[in-house]
């Protein structure tokens, strides 16, 4: 890859191990400011735990992360959800309104979310105002993925991790979905890290893609390398299909 640009997050060396069973092995590498990686690999490769450790949801067991050159471990909780949020497949909701999950993030740090920039950031995800209201219960699988990036966008975060988002979701909600991001990406500047199985889209939206394969990643560059990987695993694993 490159080195011509700007890290928003930055990976030394890092080990992640569970008891006796190592996770990630020697991670070393930047994710491009405002630019979009895909991470790619096999169920089980570790996609889910890198996205975690860059999150601070967990700690390595060796090695750092940074963000604007100090180590993500040293940010207090609040300050790291506004360099870092993070959208998962499930888009985990608290029972009740779209509003009080729009208004959670805040409620966390002892504010309050206006009605109006509720709305306001309801019409960024292409949701009507009138959604406020509804109970996430109510929601389709799409919408309820536009929700959860919504509030992400509520910390306007740098940095916006998805782990599986359209995943679950019908082709066109996966459009839907994948145009919502690469506008944000595109409006704020936000970078993107974005895990996903399907390695049509890991090529259609990400600029870059690192390949993980055992806990370790096999291959990273501009995402058309799919089309044509170096690795022999990685040309069997692409040539497979996903998963
Ligand atoms: N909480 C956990 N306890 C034990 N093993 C785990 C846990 N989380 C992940 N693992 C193991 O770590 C490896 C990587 O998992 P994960 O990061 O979820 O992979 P991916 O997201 O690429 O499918 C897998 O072998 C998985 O079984
Ligand atoms: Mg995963």
């Amino acid at each position: 890859m490159s080195t011509l640009y700007e890290p928003a997050l930055h990976i030394n060396d890092v080990n992640y191990s569970m008891g006796d069973v190592h996770i990630l092995k020697n991670i070393t590498g930047s994710f491009p400011k405002g630019k979009i990686t895909t991470l790619v690999g096999p169920s089980g490769a570790g996609k889910t735990t890198l996205l975690k450790l860059c999150n601070g949801l967990i700690s390595p067991t060796s090695g750092d992360i940074f963000i604007h050159d100090k180590p993500i471990s040293s940010y207090e909780p609040t300050e790291l959800r506004r360099h870092v949020g993070i959208a998962l497949q499930s888009a985990p909701m608290i029972k009740g309104t779209v509003y009080h999950n729009l208004a959670l993030p805040m409620e966390l740090q002892g504010r309050k979310l206006a009605e109006q920039d509720a709305i306001a950031i309801l019409e960024d995800v292409g949701l009507d105002k009138l959604f406020l209201h509804r109970k996430t219960n109510d929601l389709s699988g799409g919408q309820l993925q536009k929700v959860s990036i919504a509030r992400t966008l509520n910390n306007r975060s740098e940095i916006l991790l998805l782990d599986e988002i359209t995943s679950a979701l019908d082709r066109s909600s996966l459009h839907e979905i994948e145009e919502l991001i690469v506008k944000i990406n595109r409006k704020y500047g936000t970078t993107i890290i974005w895990i996903t199985h399907n390695l049509e889209q890991a090529m259609s939206i990400g600029d870059y893609t690192w390949v993980l394969m055992d806990g370790q990643v096999i291959e990273t560059g501009e995402s058309d390398l799919l089309k044509s990987p170096m690795n022999e695993v990685v040309r069997q694993f692409v040539q497979g299909g996903a998963e």
